[in-house]
């Protein structure tokens, strides 16, 4: 068997509309889809895992198993499950996950043939079938791990933790690009270009603070706060309670935000449980694997970045949920 985890990811990043991501991995445990495939008599599919319920009718990962048989020619019969370990339209990368998992795993399954390069453009295509749209700042993480703007790895301050509250709403990401502007003003297309690149130099000098200091959105976020109960609120409280940055991840509704700070992110972290467990009409648990487990829907994590991006697991250890 061939097992493929895919990571979680936060694209946008406030200051990076469209290039910017990162993959994330949760302190406590995974985050992310994982997709199984053996050989098998005859074709099959399944859905498991803690957000199967979310997948209705056919699947990208059946679509890109025949993309990768009409390339490879290889036509010989498998079962193909997804665990989907994270909720759709949740603004962390759901369909790209799904989608690089799938594309990696039956590349293997059927020798490897594709490479680097064509899986990539591959992954691409069948996410913007889903999202209308390719969304590299998801796709390019996701499969190469790191932040990333563009294809290109940015260099992490040591010592960020990041903090990503999904309040168990599903936005979709076509419609949240059709609330966005067609044209944005001179003025504020040259500041958020000057924030980028200073963002991107101050990377380059480990300055950590004036980098989280310049992810900022003028451009995008006001039109997609308002589709996100109580936004402005628990930005306002992540910022009190020492967020060095915090803003929509991709196109919500989950948030995220930056610390240096561990009391920090444990303090902001009390706060988005609240934050998601009264959007979700749940209670807000203590841990990720217990949410996981126990409720389904909400949740609120700390992260670190996921260096690695999807990879091949041992057939035979865990769910990558259950990690
Ligand atoms: N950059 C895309 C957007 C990401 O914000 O619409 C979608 O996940």
């Amino acid at each position: 068997m061939v097992r493929v985890f895919a990571p979680a990811t936060s694209a946008n990043l406030n200051v990076g509309f469209d290039n910017l991501g990162v993959a994330l991995k949760p302190l406590d445990g995974t985050l992310g889809d994982e997709v199984r495939i053996e050989a098998a008599a005859v074709d099959s599919f399944s859905v498991t895992g803690p957000y199967a319920h979310e997948i209705h009718g056919a699947n990208i990962v059946e679509r890109a198993l025949a993309c990768v048989r009409e390339i490879t020619g290889n036509l010989e019969p498998v079962s193909l499950e997804l665990y989907k370990g994270m909720p759709v339209g949740s603004g962390l990368g759901s369909s790209a996950a799904s989608v690089v998992a799938a594309v990696l795993a039956c590349d293997e399954h059927y020798g490897n043939r594709l490479g680097e390069r064509a899986r990539i453009k591959l992954m691409g295509e069948l996410e913007a079938r889903l999202s209308g749209g390719i969304h590299w700042d998801n796709i390019l993480p996701c499969a190469l791990g790191g932040l990333r703007l563009g294809a290109s790895c940015l260099p992490v301050p040591a010592g960020w933790i990041w903090l990503v509250a999904y309040p168990g709403i599903r936005l979709e990401t076509r419609a949240m690009r059709a609330v966005l502007p067609e044209s944005v003003p001179l003025h504020d297309a040259v500041e958020q270009a000057a924030r980028l690149g200073r963002f991107v130099d101050a990377l380059y000098r480990g300055d950590g603070r004036e980098a989280a200091s310049l992810m900022v959105d003028t451009m995008i976020e006001p039109y997609r706060a308002p589709s996100i109960p109580g936004f402005d609120t628990i930005k306002a409280a992540l910022l009190a309670a020492g967020a060095l940055s915090a803003g929509i991840s991709g196109s919500g509704p989950t948030i995220f935000a930056v610390f240096d700070d561990p009391k920090a992110a444990g303090k902001a972290l009390e706060r988005a449980r609240l934050w998601t467990s009264a959007v979700s009409g749940k209670p807000a648990g203590d841990s990720f694997s217990k949410l996981c487990g126990a409720d389904k829907g909400a949740f609120a994590v700390l992260c670190t970045v996921d260096e690695a991006g999807a990879r091949v697991l041992p057939p035979d250890g865990k769910p990558a949920g259950k990690e």
